[in-house]
């Protein structure tokens, strides 16, 4: 099938098998690697993008279901501040060992930063609740979005000061 796909900010036009997975889409016809399949059983988390702001994982989506609306990868969210500092977190708060589960718990962090500034422990978890992470115990990813939360605060903080 002929298909148009929308993913970060850019229109694709492709030409792939109906029953293709958005997740194959992106790894192979974008060749955007920062995606991962780690299970391919709706388990993990680590295929994770945002279908118009909303995070899902991207091994349950068709690349046909995903047309007509926006994608985003994580290599789409690199600019974005909030990104950088919920990266940055991670890594000075032990937030992940092998990264396998990263880019996947990245995007869910930061859709959820999006909709709660300041998210109290459990809603941290429960944002985490589709994402899996075979290494960390998810103290230090907890950890790391609780803290880029406050230092995303602190910049709004700052940008509102410099307005004035
Ligand atoms: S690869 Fe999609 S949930 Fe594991
Ligand atoms: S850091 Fe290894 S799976 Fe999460």
């Amino acid at each position: 099938m002929k298909l148009k796909l929308n993913v970060n900010g850019k229109e694709y036009d492709l030409e792939i098998e109906d029953r293709k997975l958005l997740v194959d889409v992106i790894r192979e016809d974008l060749a955007l690697k920062g995606t991962h399949i780690g299970c391919d059983t709706t388990d993990c988390g680590a295929c994770t993008v945002l279908l118009d702001d909303r995070p899902v994982k991207s091994c349950t989506v068709l690349a046909a279901q995903a047309s007509g609306h926006k994608v985003t990868t994580l290599e789409g969210l690199s600019r974005s501040k909030e990104m950088k500092i919920l990266q940055k977190s991670f890594v000075d708060n032990q937030g992940l060992q092998c990264g396998f589960c990263t880019s996947g718990m990245l995007i869910s962090s930061y859709a959820l930063l999006k909709k709660n500034k300041k998210p109290g422990e459990l809603e941290i978890r429960e944002a985490l609740s589709g994402n899996l992470c075979r290494c960390t115990g998810y103290q230090g990813i907890v950890k790391s979005i609780s803290e880029a939360s406050k230092e995303i605060e602190k910049t709004q903080e700052k940008i509102t000061e410099v307005a004035r």
